[in-house]
């Protein structure tokens, strides 16, 4: 970390214990940061591309395990590109989507379902208020990465376990095998 960001860090902290507030955990956010999202019988290249507001094109960028914007295999996944925010007053990162709501929807299948256990119903709950007019605030976690130090690690994968799955198989699924 460079010397004036860690200054603008302690300056931060020291100006929210005088004031009293709470401290910030961010700062500011990132252009880049990755989901991994796995595909369902209903999803599909297009698909998560409309919902996580990116294109087919540059999804096929950060997968190169998939040879074309046609070819997806059910349960598999794909690393989706997405911008990472400092949310509220520093309070976290995160990306907010909006999702329009289609009938029959609920909090549980949208989270588990459209979202691909990127976010939960709990959190939909938290940044939504009942009467939401057709559109939700999807809130999806996220991290920056330091380029600086590295291509590889200067990219943060937010990664949500399926059942039974471990660090291994996140290696695995992450392409990083054998570098762990
Ligand atoms: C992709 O998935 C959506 C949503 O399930 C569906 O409406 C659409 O027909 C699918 N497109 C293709 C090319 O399979
Ligand atoms: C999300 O998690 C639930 C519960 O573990 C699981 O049934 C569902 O298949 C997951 N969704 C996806 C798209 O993997
Ligand atoms: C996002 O991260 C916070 C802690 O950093 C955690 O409490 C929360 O459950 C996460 N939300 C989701 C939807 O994963």
């Amino acid at each position: 970390m460079s010397r004036p960001i860690l200054l603008e860090i302690c300056s931060i902290l020291m100006l929210s214990i005088i004031n009293g507030a709470k401290p910030k955990l961010c700062i500011r956010g990132c252009d880049l940061a990755l989901a991994s999202y796995t595909f369902s019988r209903y999803s599909n290249l297009s698909y998560v591309a409309d919902l996580m507001h990116t294109t087919p094109q540059s999804i096929l960028l950060y997968n190169p395990q998939i040879p074309n914007v046609n070819y997806v295999v059910t349960g598999e996944r794909a690393n989706i590109p997405f911008k990472c925010d400092c949310i509220g007053d520093g309070d976290f990162l995160g990306h907010v989507f909006e999702y329009n709501v289609r009938s029959g929807d609920t909090y549980e299948a949208v989270a588990a379902g459209a979202f691909a256990n990127l976010t939960t119903p709990e959190w939909l709950r938290r940044f939504n208020v009942p009467d939401h007019g057709g559109k939700l605030n999807v809130v999806v976690n996220c991290s920056c990465g330091d380029t600086r130090v590295s291509r590889e690690y200067g990219l943060f994968v937010t990664y949500p376990l399926a059942r039974g799955e471990g660090a291994e198989a996140v290696a695995r699924g992450l392409g990083l095998g054998r570098s762990w």
